[in-house]
């Protein structure tokens, strides 16, 4: 079974308070949970994990090769200025996809740049919770046609 790892970056276990006007109601709980039905759905694993510190999340994408066959990342502001994010992305060749839930793109303008993008499959920003759901779907269907294609 393709087992997917979610990684969340800073700040992201404060959903449901922070900001809701921007990043909506729900808690990282109900994300965690939409990404578990959305597995069982999609018959593959999922194992998500949080954490504020960017070298926790480098330790977590280097542990993840050999393990997880894709991963879905929000990396939060690290999006936007980790380069030791993208670097460990690269290093362990792991199809990624990139949520957010705000549309980077609509805000402030240092929002507007994300290192991670150019060496991810895609990304999806602006549909709130939805964000994830969709991401997992659109990586699950990456890693499914590129398996059919190489049998
Ligand atoms: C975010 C967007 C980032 O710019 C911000 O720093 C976050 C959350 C989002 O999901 O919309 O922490 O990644």
């Amino acid at each position: 079974m393709l087992s997917i790892l979610v990684l969340h970056g800073p700040n992201l276990n404060l959903l449901g308070k922070r900001e809701p006007g921007i990043y909506g109601k729900a808690t990282l709980s109900d994300i965690d949970r939409l990404l578990e039905q959305e597995a069982v759905s999609l018959k593959v694993e999922v194992v998500t994990r949080q954490s504020n510190h960017e070298g926790v999340l480098v330790d977590a994408i280097h542990a993840a090769a050999g393990h997880h066959q894709g991963l879905l990342i929000n990396a939060g502001a690290y999006t936007h200025t980790s380069i030791a994010l993208r670097d460990a992305i690269s290093a362990v060749q792991i199809p990624t996809v990139e949520v957010h839930l705000s549309n980077i793109y609509t805000r402030e303008p240092f929002r507007h740049h994300s290192l991670i993008a150019p060496i991810a499959i895609g990304q999806i920003s602006g549909f709130g919770a939805d964000s994830y759901g969709l991401g997992l779907r659109a990586l699950v269907n990456h890693l499914r046609s590129r398996s059919d294609a190489q049998s």
